[in-house]
C-alpha cells in the first residue's frame, strides 16, 4: 500500500495557535470519543484524535439506520463543529491495536500525558454453538456495517434467504427485522428471545417500523403458550402483550408481504445445516422463567425443536476488541475496582488483572467502558465523564513545554505507516464532496462506500497495483 501524493505532516503545516500545556490522545471517534475530545479541549488540552475509519461518528454514522437521515445529518452538524476545533486534530484511516498502525505502547512511549480509548465494542460476541460458522450465519454487526456502508463490509456479500431468524429482541434486532422486511422484504422474520415477552428489550419506535407485518394470529397463540410461565414468575401477561401491540397505531404501511412472528422462551442451541454446510435450520431448546433478585432469568427445559430458517442473524449485543491491547473480561475491557479518579462513582481507568493494578494513563469510555450500553445521548455523556476524569488527572501532572516535539514525532509515526492519512481538512473536503453529490443525485444523506472513493474525492488513493 502507498499513497501517491505528499501527505507528510509537520508541526510547521498542523501547528495550533495554543497548543495548550497537556496533551491526550483519544483514540476512536465515535460519540464517546468526540464528546470527549470536545470536552477535554474546553479545558484547553491539545487532543489528538485518531480513528480507523476514514469518517468520524462511529455508530452514529455506521451504525444508526440509514433512513433516519434528519438525525444522522444532526449528529453529524454536532461532530463538524467538534472538529473545528482548534485544539483537536484528527487522523483518520489509523487502526490502534497490538498488530495494527499503532499499539498504546507506541502511543504511550511518544509521550502523551494521557490515552483515552473510545473505540466501541469492536469484537463479534458470538454464543459458541455449533454450526455458528456455516454458510446463512451471520452476526447484526457486519449486516448493519454492509447496510450502512462502512467499508469493507459496504462492498462484501451477504446471502439472505426468504426465512430468517433473528436471535435476540433489542432495537438492533428490529432495525435488522427492518431492514429484512422492508428492503429485502423476505418471506418470514422470527425473533427468537431466550426469555419471555415482558423481557423485550426494544423500544416503541423501533417496533413502529415493522409491527404491521407482525402475524398477529401467531402472536396471539404465542401468548397462549408462554402465559403460564410469565404467570408462574407473577408477570401480567396482558401488560407485556399490550406493550408489543402498542407499535401498531404507529405503525409503518407495510411495503412487504413479510409474516413476521416471535419464539418466546427459546434459546438457540445449534445451527443445522446440510452436509455443504448451508444451514437450514436453528435449533431451539425450550427455556422457561425463574424469578431471581432482579429480573426472572431463562432456565433450559432440556427439551428441544427445531426452526426451519435458512439464514440466522445474531443480534445479542456486541464485545470488544480481544486484540486492541487491553485485557478484556466478560466481554469488556477491565476497569480499576479502586478509581483514584470516580466520576459519579464510575471507573474511567484501564486495569491489568494479572498485575492487579491500574494501567499507567489509559482511560476508557463509552461502548469501550461498556459494551452495547445505551444510546448516542448515554455514549456522549460517557465520554464527557470520562473526559472530566482524566481532566482530574491531568491537574496531577506538571504541564508540558514539548508538545509541540511530541506531535512531529507522531507525525513521523504516521508518515512511516506509508498508507493515506486522513486529517480534519481532508475530512472536511470528504464531507462537501458528499454533500455534493447528495445535491446532484438528489437524494438525501449521500455517501461514499469505500475508502477508495471517499480518498479519490480529495485526489488520494488507497493502492497502487504495481
Ligand atoms: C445497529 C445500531 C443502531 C443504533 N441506532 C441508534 C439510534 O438510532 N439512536 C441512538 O441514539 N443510538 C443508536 N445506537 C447506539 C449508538 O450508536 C451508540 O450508543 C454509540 O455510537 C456508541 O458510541 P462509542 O463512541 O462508544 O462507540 P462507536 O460509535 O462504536 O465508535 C467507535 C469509534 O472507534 C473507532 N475505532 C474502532 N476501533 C478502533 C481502533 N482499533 N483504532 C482506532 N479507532 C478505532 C471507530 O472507527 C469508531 O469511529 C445504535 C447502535 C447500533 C449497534
Ligand atoms: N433505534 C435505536 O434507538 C437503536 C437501535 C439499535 C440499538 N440501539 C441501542 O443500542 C444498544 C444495544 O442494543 P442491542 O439490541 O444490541 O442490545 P440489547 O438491547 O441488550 O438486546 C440484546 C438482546 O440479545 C439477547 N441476548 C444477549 N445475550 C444472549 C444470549 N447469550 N443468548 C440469547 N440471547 C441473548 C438479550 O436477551 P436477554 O435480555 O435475555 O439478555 C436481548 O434480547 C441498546 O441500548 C439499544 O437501545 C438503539
Amino acid at each position: 500500500m502507498r499513497d501517491d501524493g505528499d501527505q507528510r505532516f509537520t508541526s510547521a503545516t498542523l501547528a495550533l495557535n495554543n497548543p495548550g500545556n497537556y496533551l491526550v490522545a483519544v483514540i476512536g471517534a465515535g460519540p464517546a470519543g468526540l464528546f470527549a475530545a470536545r470536552q477535554l479541549a474546553s479545558f484547553g488540552v491539545s487532543v489528538v484524535l485518531i480513528n480507523r475509519d476514514i469518517a468520524p461518528g462511529g455508530l452514529a454514522e455506521y451504525g444508526i439506520f440509514f433512513d433516519k437521515v434528519k438525525m444522522k445529518e444532526g449528529l453529524r452538524k454536532q461532530f463538524r463543529q467538534i472538529l473545528d476545533s482548534p485544539h483537536i486534530e484528527y487522523y483518520g484511516n489509523v487502526t490502534v491495536g497490538q498488530k495494527n498502525d499503532l499499539s498504546l505502547a507506541e502511543i504511550r512511549a511518544l509521550g502523551f500525558q494521557a490515552v483515552m480509548v473510545t473505540v466501541g465494542a469492536q469484537g463479534t460476541k458470538w454464543l459458541g454453538l455449533p454450526g455458528e460458522n456455516m454458510t446463512g450465519v451471520f452476526h447484526s454487526k457486519e449486516i448493519v456495517y454492509h447496510y450502512n456502508l462502512l467499508p469493507p463490509f459496504s462492498t462484501q456479500t451477504f446471502t439472505i434467504g426468504n426465512r430468517v431468524a433473528v436471535v435476540g429482541v433489542g432495537n438492533v434486532m428490529l432495525d435488522i427485522a427492518h431492514w429484512l422486511i422492508r428492503e429485502l422484504k423476505v418471506g418470514e422474520v422470527i425473533a427468537v428471545a431466550r426469555r419471555g415477552p415482558a423481557e423485550v428489550k426494544f423500544t416503541k419506535p423501533e417496533m413502529a417500523f415493522v409491527a404491521c407485518n407482525l402475524d398477529l394470529a401467531a402472536l396471539d397463540a404465542e401468548f397462549v403458550r408462554v402465559a403460564p410461565m410469565m404467570r408462574a414468575v407473577g408477570q401480567d401477561v396482558d401488560l407485556a402483550k399490550a406493550f408489543i401491540l402498542s407499535a401498531l397505531s404507529k405503525g409503518l404501511e407495510p411495503v412487504s408481504t413479510t409474516r413476521f412472528r416471535f419464539e418466546f422462551l427459546a434459546s438457540p442451541s445449534r445451527m443445522v445445516g446440510d452436509e455443504r454446510g448451508v444451514v437450514h435450520g436453528l435449533e431451539v431448546e425450550d427455556t422457561t422463567l425463574v424469578a431471581g433478585d432482579g429480573e426472572p432469568q431463562a432456565k433450559r427445559l432440556g427439551t428441544k425443536r427445531i426452526l426451519p430458517v435458512d439464514t440466522v442473524i445474531f443480534c445479542i449485543g456486541d464485545k470488544v476488541d480481544d486484540n486492541f491491547g487491553l485485557p478484556v473480561r466478560r466481554n469488556e475491557f477491565v476497569k480499576n475496582p479502586q478509581p483514584r479518579f470516580p466520576i459519579d462513582g464510575i471507573s474511567y481507568e484501564a486495569f491489568d488483572p494479572d498485575m492487579n493494578r491500574a494501567i499507567d494513563r489509559m482511560f476508557v469510555a463509552g461502548w469501550s467502558r461498556e459494551a452495547s450500553h445505551g444510546l448516542v445521548g448515554v455514549a456522549r455523556r460517557d465520554g464527557e465523564n470520562g473526559a472530566d476524569a482524566v481532566w482530574q488527572y491531568l491537574q496531577t501532572l506538571p504541564t508540558l513545554n514539548n508538545v509541540a516535539g511530541i506531535k512531529d514525532e507522531f507525525h513521523q509515526h504516521l508518515n512511516q505507516l506509508g498508507k493515506p492519512i486522513v486529517t480534519k481538512e481532508d475530512w472536511q473536503r470528504i464531507d462537501q464532496a458528499e454533500q455534493a453529490e447528495s445535491v446532484r443525485r438528489g437524494m438525501e444523506g449521500f455517501k461514499f462506500g469505500t475508502n477508495e472513493a471517499m480518498l479519490a474525492a480529495i485526489g488520494k488513493v488507497l493502492c497502487v497495483s504495481r
